[in-house]
């Protein structure tokens, strides 16, 4: 039998492609959504590719996805925690409940989909768990304060999470994108503005938004997925399209760094 993928937010963007690519390389493949529905394209086939309903932050919808794809296809060999939006703007102008629904969905649905495959994972001491990450979970830019802190938390809860289920050979990895053409830069963006901070939102978010429109589409995301899911290696961090900017970080002072994102995005 071919292995089982779910995957989260696949309606689109990363989520999508990833779910057509392990199909095409013969796995069954689990793309869960928001809304079915509402998805512009159709699944290639039905016997191994179903889109289940799937919302990250209810954990009812959670649960019924896992049992429904636990019952279909009788287990799952690699989850992969995808779904996610950004929270973009000055932190003053955010209010609470944006903030709280960036977590809810970034960070909290993140577990919430852990939590409901885990026992899975644990009984059947096997399984790989991928979270969708980001470069920004490792380096931060301004005007993304409230999703840099998910995406860092995403990487705190990863890094300890592997210690406490390899010895139920469960393998927790981290894909740690930089900037992929996908919807993140339109609809998936929960914008705030404020005329005090305008000068500079405006100039940066100019060129956050154009490192966005140059880059590669998600297959290149896809493909490391893949290699995560795959690679049978205790491995955890999976840099892509991001590699050039985690090396800096590391080769440069923390001062420096921060003045090289500071002359990137003014100059
Ligand atoms: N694109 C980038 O430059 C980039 C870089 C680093 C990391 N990432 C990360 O990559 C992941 C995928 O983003 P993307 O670039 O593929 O963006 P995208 O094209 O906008 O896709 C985002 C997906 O997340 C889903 N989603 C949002 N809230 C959800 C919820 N509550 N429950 C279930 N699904 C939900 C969306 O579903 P709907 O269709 O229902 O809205 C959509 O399928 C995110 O975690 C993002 O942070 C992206």
């Amino acid at each position: 039998m071919s292995k089982v993928v779910f995957i989260t937010g696949a309606s689109a963007g990363i989520g999508k492609d990833a779910a057509l690519y392990f199909h095409e390389r013969g796995w069954r493949v689990a793309a869960t959504m928001r809304t079915p529905a509402k998805a512009d394209w159709a699944p290639p086939d039905e016997q191994r590719f179903c889109t289940v309903a799937l919302d990250v932050t209810r954990e009812d919808s959670v649960q019924a996805a896992v049992n429904s794809v636990l019952q279909r296809w009788g287990g799952v060999d690699v989850l992969i925690n995808n779904a996610g939006y950004g929270l973009v703007g000055p932190f003053e102008a955010t209010s609470a409940e944006q903030v709280h629904r960036q977590f809810d969905t970034n960070v909290f649905g993140l577990m919430n989909v852990t939590r409901a495959l885990l026992p899975h994972f644990r009984e059947k001491k096997d399984g790989v768990i991928i979270n969708v990450s980001s470069v920004g979970g490792r380096v931060t830019f301004p005007l993304y304060s409230c999703y840099h802190s998910t995406k860092w938390a995403v990487e705190g809860f990863s890094e300890s999470l592997q210690f406490e289920l390899k010895p139920f050979n469960v393998k927790v990895k981290l894909v740690e994108p930089g900037a992929i053409r996908t919807e993140f830069y339109d609809r998936s963006q929960d914008r705030v503005e404020a005329p005090e901070y305008q000068p500079f939102y405006d100039q940066t978010m100019v060129r956050l938004q154009q490192a966005g429109e140059k880059a590669p589409g998600p297959q290149i995301v896809s493909r490391t997925l893949w290699q995560a899911a795959t690679d049978n290696s205790w491995k955890m961090r999976y840099p892509v399209n991001s590699s050039d900017v985690l090396w800096l970080r590391k080769l440069l002072p923390e001062g420096l760094f921060r003045a090289f994102v500071g002359w990137y995005l003014m100059r």
